[in-house]
Protein backbone atom coordinates (compact mmCIF):
# COMPACT_ATOMS: atom_id res chain seq x y z
CA UNK A 1 0.00 0.00 0.00
CA UNK A 2 1.20 3.66 -0.27
CA UNK A 3 2.92 4.81 2.33
CA UNK A 4 2.53 8.73 2.92
CA UNK A 5 4.57 10.36 5.64
CA UNK A 6 5.00 13.92 7.71
CA UNK A 7 8.86 14.62 9.06
CA UNK A 8 9.75 17.98 10.57
CA UNK A 9 13.09 17.27 12.20
CA UNK A 10 13.86 13.98 9.87
CA UNK A 11 12.98 10.96 12.54
CA UNK A 12 10.17 9.97 10.64
CA UNK A 13 11.71 10.31 7.07
CA UNK A 14 14.40 7.99 9.26
CA UNK A 15 12.17 5.65 9.64
CA UNK A 16 10.82 5.44 6.21
CA UNK A 17 13.79 4.90 5.19
CA UNK A 18 15.07 2.55 7.74
CA UNK A 19 11.94 0.32 6.31
CA UNK A 20 13.42 0.84 3.03
CA UNK A 21 10.57 2.63 1.05
CA UNK A 22 11.47 4.31 -1.55
CA UNK A 23 8.51 5.54 -3.15
CA UNK A 24 6.87 7.36 -0.06
CA UNK A 25 5.14 10.75 -0.27
CA UNK A 26 6.16 13.10 1.57
CA UNK A 27 3.83 15.64 2.65
CA UNK A 28 5.01 19.04 3.47
CA UNK A 29 2.48 21.61 3.21
CA UNK A 30 -0.48 19.57 2.69
CA UNK A 31 -1.59 20.17 -0.11
CA UNK A 32 -0.53 17.56 -2.03
CA UNK A 33 -3.01 14.40 -3.69
CA UNK A 34 -2.62 10.88 -3.45
CA UNK A 35 -5.40 8.97 -5.20
CA UNK A 36 -5.08 5.59 -4.05
CA UNK A 37 -5.50 3.78 -0.09
CA UNK A 38 -2.60 5.13 1.73
CA UNK A 39 -1.01 4.44 5.25
CA UNK A 40 0.30 7.27 7.07
CA UNK A 41 3.40 7.80 8.87
CA UNK A 42 3.62 11.20 11.47
CA UNK A 43 4.95 12.89 14.08
CA UNK A 44 3.33 14.25 16.99
CA UNK A 45 3.46 17.97 17.35
CA UNK A 46 2.76 20.85 20.75
CA UNK A 47 1.33 18.33 23.22
CA UNK A 48 -0.61 15.74 21.61
CA UNK A 49 -0.99 17.55 18.51
CA UNK A 50 -1.73 16.37 15.19
CA UNK A 51 0.63 18.36 12.84
CA UNK A 52 -0.82 21.31 10.71
CA UNK A 53 -0.07 20.10 7.36
CA UNK A 54 -1.19 16.25 8.34
CA UNK A 55 -4.64 17.78 8.93
CA UNK A 56 -4.67 19.62 5.89
CA UNK A 57 -3.91 16.55 4.11
CA UNK A 58 -5.92 14.42 5.60
CA UNK A 59 -8.86 16.82 4.74
CA UNK A 60 -8.12 16.55 1.14
CA UNK A 61 -7.06 12.40 0.84
CA UNK A 62 -9.97 10.81 3.05
CA UNK A 63 -8.50 7.14 1.50
CA UNK A 64 -5.92 6.99 4.69
CA UNK A 65 -6.21 3.20 6.07
CA UNK A 66 -4.21 3.14 9.03
CA UNK A 67 -1.91 5.46 10.79
CA UNK A 68 1.79 4.67 12.68
CA UNK A 69 2.98 7.77 15.15
CA UNK A 70 5.70 8.49 16.29
CA UNK A 71 6.24 10.49 19.27
CA UNK A 72 8.80 10.75 22.60
CA UNK A 73 8.04 9.32 25.37
CA UNK A 74 9.35 12.48 27.27
CA UNK A 75 5.83 13.99 26.92
CA UNK A 76 3.83 11.55 29.13
CA UNK A 77 0.17 10.94 28.69
CA UNK A 78 0.34 13.24 25.18
CA UNK A 79 2.46 10.47 23.92
CA UNK A 80 2.01 9.70 19.97
CA UNK A 81 -1.54 10.95 20.71
CA UNK A 82 -1.32 12.27 16.75
CA UNK A 83 -2.19 8.08 16.05
CA UNK A 84 -4.86 8.48 18.59
CA UNK A 85 -6.96 11.66 17.31
CA UNK A 86 -6.72 10.42 13.85
CA UNK A 87 -7.72 6.87 14.40
CA UNK A 88 -10.50 8.10 16.13
CA UNK A 89 -11.85 11.45 14.06
CA UNK A 90 -10.75 8.74 10.56
CA UNK A 91 -11.99 5.76 12.17
CA UNK A 92 -8.98 3.83 10.79
CA UNK A 93 -6.57 2.05 13.38
CA UNK A 94 -3.63 3.39 14.87
CA UNK A 95 -1.25 0.31 13.53
CA UNK A 96 1.41 1.25 15.88
CA UNK A 97 3.41 3.66 18.31
CA UNK A 98 7.02 4.90 18.01
CA UNK A 99 9.70 7.01 19.89
CA UNK A 100 11.55 8.90 17.58
CA UNK A 101 12.64 7.41 14.60
CA UNK A 102 12.81 3.79 16.01
CA UNK A 103 14.50 0.53 17.41
CA UNK A 104 15.62 -2.45 14.70
CA UNK A 105 13.32 -3.81 16.66
CA UNK A 106 10.28 -1.16 16.01
CA UNK A 107 11.59 -1.27 12.08
CA UNK A 108 11.13 -5.79 12.09
CA UNK A 109 7.14 -5.01 13.63
CA UNK A 110 6.45 -2.19 11.16
CA UNK A 111 7.91 -4.20 8.55
CA UNK A 112 5.72 -6.82 9.57
CA UNK A 113 2.41 -4.71 9.60
CA UNK A 114 2.75 -3.52 6.19
C1 LIG B 1 7.64 21.15 19.51
C2 LIG B 1 7.54 19.66 19.64
C3 LIG B 1 6.42 19.11 20.23
C4 LIG B 1 6.29 17.73 20.40
N1 LIG B 1 5.16 17.20 21.01
C5 LIG B 1 5.07 15.87 21.20
C6 LIG B 1 3.94 15.30 21.86
O1 LIG B 1 3.01 15.97 22.29
N2 LIG B 1 3.89 13.95 22.01
C7 LIG B 1 4.89 13.12 21.57
O2 LIG B 1 4.78 11.92 21.73
N3 LIG B 1 5.98 13.65 20.93
C8 LIG B 1 6.09 14.98 20.73
N4 LIG B 1 7.19 15.51 20.10
C9 LIG B 1 8.24 14.58 19.64
C10 LIG B 1 8.16 14.29 18.15
O3 LIG B 1 6.85 13.94 17.74
C11 LIG B 1 9.10 13.12 17.82
O4 LIG B 1 10.44 13.47 18.19
C12 LIG B 1 9.05 12.73 16.38
O5 LIG B 1 9.89 11.60 16.20
C13 LIG B 1 9.51 13.86 15.45
O6 LIG B 1 9.45 13.39 14.14
P1 LIG B 1 10.21 14.15 12.97
O7 LIG B 1 11.68 14.22 13.37
O8 LIG B 1 10.03 13.25 11.76
O9 LIG B 1 9.60 15.49 12.79
C14 LIG B 1 7.34 16.87 19.94
C15 LIG B 1 8.48 17.44 19.35
C16 LIG B 1 8.59 18.81 19.21
C17 LIG B 1 9.85 19.39 18.62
Amino acid sequence: MKVVYASRTGNVEALIGKLGITDALHIEDGTEKVSEDYILFTYTDGFGDVPYEVSDFLENNPSIKGVIASGDTGYGEAYCLAGDKISEDYHVPCLYKVENDGTDEDVEAIKELL
